[in-house]
């Protein structure tokens, strides 16, 4: 049996070394180690409550992995993800629990060490492992989340009443407030928040005691191991608790969509940057230029976001297919669920972070805002305007419409028509027309709930504030 393997009692020849590399997780997995320490740990005192070890053995044991979860950095669990170099090399430990175990034979001897496998499997244990790891980073990701969305929150307030043109397909709608299109952003991080707090609330299950798969004939209470590990109950079917990933899914889906979201926010930023939009400016710290061109100013954290969105959908798409037809049961492919996630989360968290620098740096340009220079954005308003004074909107549709191409073929604003000419696609036209024909008047005009005017922005403002605040206070991203 290899001093780096946790079997092979019953092998006759050593392990080939290119499938011993072809099988390791160690250079991706040791970032569990503190996890594996602490589900250990708890193994440790479920056994001592069981009979299964002597309070004495417990405590050595437990002292031991205190040790080497004290001694996590020069160890590297948190090194920096990448090859190991020993596992790069081939005979380095398997798994990361091959090598905690090791470590405590080190510490106390192969006897005692012997001990601590009592009842209890890699599967179950990697099961647990992960999601302690997965609770730890998704709470993370929670404060990065409400970091993003405080600093969406901090620019609509700085962009205060800039008046933008609005974009429907891409083409000049109706004018809005820039920092409504902010909030909008804010809102679906919001939901991103609550997306990662269901899938951190539904993997609240402890998989630990269920042994290979069949569950321990070691009389654990399950109940209790469950509650000293943090989790609020136990997994109530063995075979399932070995091979569920659900929640691996369930955090690459909030990762997935959080980077799609940022996507769409880069965009939106990319655009509103760009010279020929420009009421927001990129600022050189969070800004790139070009080894040719001198003049440019890149945005290229923004096309990173945008771009890593693929990637992160790549990683869900890319496990959701290991996934598919496994056995019930424990199965080697569940190993690749680590690389998924944690290139996933960490991609999203990385990414999240990214942003949050940028919003902090971006300064919106008021002289770049619309005031009565709204063109035909403003065309609705006269819609609006007709059928307030009793014409069925189609047909105020239509002659809105007519007034569009007059101020066409004239070179004309629509604001700027002269009041004969309005009154000739409907005499319902009066001269108090021109009060809504600009855009402070279509912006505060636009007051339902949830709509741009200045007084309903400030109360979502203030809304989206209160909720960063609360989300920041609690460390947890959700008041
Ligand atoms: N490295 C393995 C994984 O990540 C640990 C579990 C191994 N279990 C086994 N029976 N081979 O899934």
């Amino acid at each position: 049996m290899s001093a780096e393997r946790l079997w092979g009692g019953g092998f006759e020849q050593p392990l080939d070394p290119i499938i011993d590399r072809f099988c390791e997780s160690f250079s991706f997995d040791r970032r569990l180690l503190l996890a594996d320490v602490a589900s250990n740990r708890a193994w440790v005192e479920a056994l001592r409550d069981a009979g299964a070890l002597t309070g004495d053995d417990a405590a050595r044991l437990d002292a031991a992995l205190a040790g080497i979860a004290a001694a996590e950095i020069t160890i590297g669990g948190a090194a920096p993800p990448g090859r190991a170099p020993a596992a790069a090399a081939g005979g380095g430990p398997e798994d990361v629990h091959t090598f905690v175990e090791r470590e405590v034979e080190r510490r106390v001897g192969a006897d005692l060490a012997g001990r601590l496998r009592t009842g209890r499997s890699r599967n179950d244990l990697v099961a647990t492992d992960l999601r302690l790891y997965c609770r730890e980073e998704g709470a993370g990701a929670r404060r990065d989340l409400a970091a993003c969305v405080a600093g969406l929150a901090h620019l609509a307030g700085r962009a205060g009443g800039l008046i933008v043109p609005g974009y429907t397909h891409l083409r000049r709608a109706q004018p809005i407030l820039l920092a409504h299109q902010l909030l909008a952003h804010a809102a679906r991080l919001m939901r991103d928040d609550e997306r990662i707090a269901e899938a951190l609330s539904r993997m609240d299950v402890c998989p630990l005691g269920s042994g290979a798969l069949a569950g321990t004939t070691v009389p654990v209470d399950r109940l209790q191991l469950a509650r000293r590990l943090g989790f609020a109950s136990a997994s109530a079917n063995s075979l399932d608790a070995v091979s569920d990933r659900d929640f691996v899914a369930d955090l690459l889906y909030g990762s997935a969509l959080i980077m799609i979201h940022l996507s769409q926010i880069a965009e939106d930023l990319i655009l509103a940057t760009a010279a020929e939009f420009g009421w927001l400016t990129l600022p050189d710290a969070v800004a790139t230029g070009s080894s040719l061109m001198p003049q440019k100013k890149n945005p290229d954290v923004l096309e990173l976001l945008r771009g890593k969105a693929g990637r992160v959908a790549g990683r869900l798409a890319g496990f959701l297919t290991t996934l598919k037809g496994l056995p019930a049961a424990y199965n080697r492919d569940l190993q690749e669920d680590k690389e998924a996630l944690f290139d996933g989360l960490d991609t999203a968290r990385g990414s999240l972070q990214a942003l949050a620098v940028v919003l902090r740096h971006l300064q919106p340009l008021p002289e770049r805002g619309l005031a009565d220079d709204a063109g035909d954005m403003l065309a609705t308003d006269l819609a609006d305007y007709l059928a307030g004074r009793g014409l069925p909107f189609a047909e105020a549709h239509t002659c809105a419409g007519r007034a569009v191409a007059l101020a066409r073929e004239t070179g004309t604003p629509l604001a700027s028509l002269p009041l004969e000419t309005l009154r000739t696609i409907s005499p319902l036209v009066g001269a108090d027309v021109f009060d809504r024909l600009d855009g402070p008047a279509s912006v505060a005009r636009r007051a339902c709930a949830g709509g741009t005017a200045p007084q309903r922005v400030a109360e979502e403002l203030a809304r989206v504030r209160a909720w960063a605040d609360a989300a920041a206070g609690d460390g947890k991203g959700h008041p």
